[in-house]
């Protein structure tokens, strides 16, 4: 898989988590969810023998920057990181399973740092306190911060049996694909305006408006791992095609151009926000209508007799909902 990722346009490779002991995964451990996706992995079934043996060689023989993923306790990666040193661009740790305490997770990023002198990622869940454990691992070292994981536990069940979609003990899943960009863009965000690091955006992204969306929110790179597995290992080429084209389209020299724009903005912009009405682009609009069925207050009404769109600046309250919702993108609000 790894070498399929290469061949589909992954610009460098993440290897699934090792531990100490190979995991022995419930099953249904994956599944596909309106919007997203559950899965119950844990770490990787393969014992690190395997990777050390045949895997890793593999992965680096594409060419590729090859971070290794390690977990979970500073006692595991004191066992694990020299064992992977030879294959390793980087390491990238995951706090998963060490839940929301900042200490066992700076203890870990430290048995690590003390073990290789390659670049070390730590690879953050959505923890509340995100901000919090990003600013602690900065001072403690960590070279870069990747965020998202899956986010949960979820749940989803089947309902032609009755039972949970994953077969762990709770049929409890993590989820991850498009429903948790938003949480992902978050916390990059939350990140970016405490850190100086560089921060890999993951989760949700599908496509390369969303890698522009991650950067945006203050990602240096991007990871792509739902979209892959549901689309194949094409996806890291169209996205990376994607976002040229994104870029090129707006203008746009290089994505050190949109890397923290939203933070930049952000901080010129300072209070809340109020913006104008909406104003409809006639040569786009195609009187679909979609606008005037979801409009709450009852504003937009489609005339398709004189061919217009008619918004009651009245009743308008500037929610900016018909904004989105418009996909020929003929209704633009000022901000
Ligand atoms: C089937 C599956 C297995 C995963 N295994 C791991 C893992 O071993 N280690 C890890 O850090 N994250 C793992 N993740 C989380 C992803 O790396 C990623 O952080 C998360 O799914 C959000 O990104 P996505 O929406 O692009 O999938 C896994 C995700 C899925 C769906």
């Amino acid at each position: 898989m790894l070498q399929a990722a290469a061949n589909g346009g992954a610009g460098g490779l993440v290897t699934k988590t090792i531990s100490v002991q190979p995991a022995e995964v419930p099953r249904p451990c994956m599944a596909e969810i309106r919007g997203g996706f559950l899965n119950t992995e844990l770490w990787s079934e393969l014992p690190k023998e395997q990777w050390i043996e045949k895997e890793y060689k593999l992965a680096r023989a594409t060419g590729l920057p090859v971070i290794v993923g390690l977990g979970y306790t500073a006692a595991q990666i004191r066992e694990l990181a020299p064992l992977v040193k030879p294959f390793a661009d980087a390491l990238e740790l995951s706090t998963h399973y060490v839940g929301n305490n900042i200490t066992p997770i700076i203890d870990a990023l430290c048995a690590a740092k003390e073990a290789v002198d390659v670049p070390v990622f730590m690879k953050l869940s959505p923890h509340p306190n995100i901000q919090e454990i990003a600013l602690a691992l900065e001072d403690a070292g960590a070279d870069a911060l990747v965020m998202i994981n899956s986010f949960g536990p979820c749940l989803g069940i089947d309902l032609e049996t009755g039972l949970p979609l994953m077969g762990s003990k709770d049929g409890f899943g993590w989820l991850s694909g498009a429903a948790i960009k938003p949480l992902a863009l978050r916390c990059v965000y939350d990140a970016a305006r405490a850190v100086r690091i560089p921060i890999i955006g993951v989760g949700g992204v599908s496509n390369g408006r969303d890698a522009a969306e991650m950067m945006m929110a203050g990602a240096s790179a991007v990871q792509v791992c739902t979209e892959a597995i549901l689309r194949g290992p094409t996806v890291y080429a169209r996205i990376a095609g994607e976002l040229n084209k994104f870029l090129d389209d707006h203008g746009y020299a290089s994505v050190d151009e949109i890397r923290g724009l939203t933070v930049r903005l952000m901080r010129q912009r300072g209070a809340p926000h109020s913006a104008g009405p909406p104003e409809v682009n006639v040569e786009r609009c195609a009187l679909c209508g979609t606008c005037e069925k979801s409009c709450p207050y009852g504003a937009i009404h489609t005339n398709k007799e004189a061919g217009i769109l008619e918004i009651d600046e009245e009743k308008c309250f500037h929610c900016g909902l018909c904004v989105t919702r418009c996909k020929l993108r003929a209704m633009t609000m000022e901000l």
